[in-house]
């Protein structure tokens, strides 16, 4: 396995006392494989994530990347394993410096890495990668307000993907996005898993959307694992009920249970 979670529980303080936000979470991703983790607003989802990617410390279990425990790894370690590993965000409004133009949002992991220090051949990179993820090379010297929630998460996912990292992690990436988008950025995720032999770990709160990309899907509900299997065992012979739920409610019947959008800019993706 090239990237695994086991046993990871993480609590949080509250004025009520502390309340468990993930309870003995297990769950591992092969090299090349693209993996769903599914769960409802407030399940855990994002709270994992941050734990996966040693942005917060979780309070019990293990965190093993290619092979090396990777809490209490050395520094060292953990700069490998964060130029291996790169998040894409849920909003691509508020992920991308606004200040920075494109060029150098997609080129800065390039500099932080000492990955390619002549700044000539670093714009060569950004221009093959804005081709590769469906944009134009001419848009590096634009800002990210210039463009539209779905060319945004194209930038985000070019920024992540311009250092080659082993393992992409989205939390969310296509939630913020208006319907008829989101299946643009899954369709370039599955292209790049298959043209770049990209490790995905894709985290939805909507089950229909990992499916087209996900061959193997986590289903967290309340910060357990209660769920997972092969694409075609968790939706064709969902075992658990809240998974049967989620299946059954798509989209979710009230409203106010979704969290707010945003408008989509006005341009096309
Ligand atoms: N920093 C924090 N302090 C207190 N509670 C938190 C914190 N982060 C997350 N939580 C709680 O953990 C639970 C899971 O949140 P989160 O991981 O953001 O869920 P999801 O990403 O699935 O919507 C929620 O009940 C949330 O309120
Ligand atoms: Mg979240």
């Amino acid at each position: 396995m090239l990237f695994e979670l086991a046993h990871i529980t993480k609590t949080f303080p509250t004025a009520q006392g502390r309340i468990t936000s993930l309870d003995d979470v297990s769950l591992s991703v092969g090299e090349g494989q693209a993996v769903g983790l599914v769960g409802e607003s407030g399940s855990g989802k994002t709270t994992l994530i941050r734990c996966a990617l040693l942005l917060t410390q979780p309070d019990g279990g293990a965190v093993t990347f290619d092979g090396t425990s990777m809490l209490g790894a050395t520094r060292e370690q953990v700069r490998q394993f964060r130029r291996q590993v790169q998040l894409v965000f849920q909003d691509p409004f508020s992920s991308l410096n606004p200040r920075m133009t494109v060029e150098e949002l997609v080129g800065e992991g390039l500099v932080i890495h000492g990955i390619e220090n002549s700044a000539a051949r670093r714009r060569d990179s950004v221009a093959e990668m804005l081709t590769v993820v469906g944009l134009r090379p001419d848009d590096m010297k634009r800002y990210p307000n210039s463009f539209s929630g779905g060319q945004r998460q194209r930038i985000a996912i070019a920024r992540a993907l311009a250092i080659r990292p082993r393992l992409l992690v989205c939390d969310e990436p296509v939630s913020a996005l208006d319907v008829s988008v989101q299946a643009q950025v899954i369709n370039l995720l599955r292209e790049m898993q298959k043209a770049l032999g990209l490790t995905i770990l894709f985290v939805a709160h909507d089950l229909a959307v990992v499916r087209h990309l996900c061959a193997h899907v986590y289903v967290l509900n309340r910060g357990k694992i209660v769920e997972s299997g092969s694409r075609d065992q968790v939706f064709d012979h969902p075992t658990h009920p809240y998974t049967q739920a989620l299946l059954a409610a798509v989209p979710i019947p009230d409203p106010r249970r979704r969290p707010p959008r945003r408008q989509p800019a006005p341009a096309a993706s």
